[in-house]
């Protein structure tokens, strides 16, 4: 297969998904996009913005649509299961948004659908294609970070009114930005949880998933040896922490901390390699991390999507700022989803590596839900 390949892709959710428009319409193996959104406002408004010809208001009509290779839904968490086992038994390849599920069964369910098409299935995790996750990424590989010690994550995020779907959601349900980045850069998969759920909830929160925590906090261990533990928290609702979706890295030679407040610089601490002097413990030096943008990473034409920018320069009545947002990372996850397809190769994360980190979080508000109790986690494995 050539890498000037052309693939048809559809485009489902045009909330949060319009982000993702303009980065396919400008991939070079991208040949057309259809977008879709079940709310004729949306479609219209998108559709006119970006002068996108091709627009449906069913998914239906995508899957019925032989010319259409794959499609990425990004609509609301309940239709993430059904929706992509639909596309996947329609015989195309499905990039989703998190969460890939919020049930188990569901995930084998997915996983299941997936090997039986043949068809590709990634995850969009923009979580573990920031600029930080593949600057520490490089670290690692590099071994400045050493043996990795511990890790941490934690995703703090206020959803009063966010749409119905988020009311109550367990923290732990939407748990992969924080897991994510922990899991990939450790290497390992996430063996068994505690978890406490923590705080209070106002009553008709609880109502819609059974949930009565504002605030879930999972102590992981992970698989293989040595001993390795993760600490993940989330919160929801009513807790004063402004925005973050964090992950921290203690290593034998250094360790990547997360800042407190957003849009600062992150911290790498330094040991020292050996004692120096003869007081009492190892020199550690800190200092603040710019973490470089990898459009090198990227086709030059849509290199530009990692910044916040003008989409369209070449028509004025295009031209409108939107974030790059989420560390760059929407570019990055694009190409992936498409060279993937392209190159006839799983991408990354594929069906088996976003199940695990989405079961992290579900096993987790399980154990919240019995008090803190050990609960293993599915572990889920390449069958062919
Ligand atoms: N960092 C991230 O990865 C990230 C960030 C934001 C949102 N998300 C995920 O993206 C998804 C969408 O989030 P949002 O904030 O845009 O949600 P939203 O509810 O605001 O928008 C969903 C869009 O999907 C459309 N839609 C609903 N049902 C549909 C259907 N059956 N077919 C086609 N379109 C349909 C709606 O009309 C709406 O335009 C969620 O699952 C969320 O978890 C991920």
């Amino acid at each position: 297969m050539t890498a000037s390949r052309k693939i048809n892709v559809a485009l489902a959710g045009l909330s949060f998904g319009a982000e993702f428009v303009p980065i396919f319409l400008h991939h070079p193996n991208v040949e057309s996009l259809t977008i879709c959104d079940s709310d004729p406002e949306a479609l219209a408004k998108i559709g006119d913005r970006f002068e996108v010809e091709k627009r449906v208001l069913d998914l239906d009509d995508i899957l019925a649509d032989d010319k259409i290779d794959a499609v990425h839904l990004v609509t609301p968490i309940p239709l993430h299961a059904e929706q992509t086992v639909a596309v996947l038994n329609a015989g195309k390849h499905c990039a989703c948004t998190v969460p890939m599920a919020i049930s188990i069964d569901d995930l084998h369910a997915i996983v299941a659908a997936q090997r039986a098409s043949g068809k590709n299935y990634m995850g969009m995790e923009t979580a573990v294609y920031t600029r930080r996750f593949l600057h520490v990424q490089e670290m690692i590989k590099n071994g400045e970070i050493g043996r990795i010690q511990f890790l941490r994550g934690a995703h703090y995020q206020d959803m009063e009114f966010w749409p119905p779907y988020w009311m109550g959601l367990p923290p732990m349900y939407y748990a992969t930005h924080a897991v994510s980045p922990v899991l990939a850069l450790a290497g390992r998969q996430a063996k068994a949880v505690h978890c406490f759920g923590s705080g209070v909830m106002r009553p008709e929160l609880h109502e819609q998933y059974g949930n009565p925590f504002p605030v879930e906090s999972a102590i992981y261990e992970l698989s293989e040896d040595p001993p390795l533990a993760a600490e993940v928290t989330r919160s929801l609702f009513h807790t004063a922490r402004g925005y973050t979706e964090s992950f921290n890295i203690y290593g034998e030679k250094a360790t990547f901390e997360w800042e407190q407040i957003e849009d600062e610089p992150p911290v790498v601490f330094r040991m020292k390699p050996v004692v120096t002097h003869w007081g009492r413990g190892n020199d550690i030096t800190a200092e603040r991390l710019d973490a470089p943008d990898r459009q090198d990473l990227l086709p030059s034409a849509i290199a530009r999507f990692t910044q916040r920018g003008v989409y369209d320069e070449s028509q004025a009545h295009l031209s409108f700022l939107q974030g790059g947002g989420h560390g760059g990372s929407h570019p990055h996850l694009v190409h992936e989803f498409v060279s993937s397809i392209i190159e006839e190769r799983p991408p990354w994360p594929d069906a088996l590596t976003t199940a695990a980190w989405t079961a992290a979080g579900i096993c987790a508000h399980e154990s919240a839900m019995q008090g803190g109790v050990r609960i293993e986690i599915p572990q889920f494995h390449d069958e062919s």
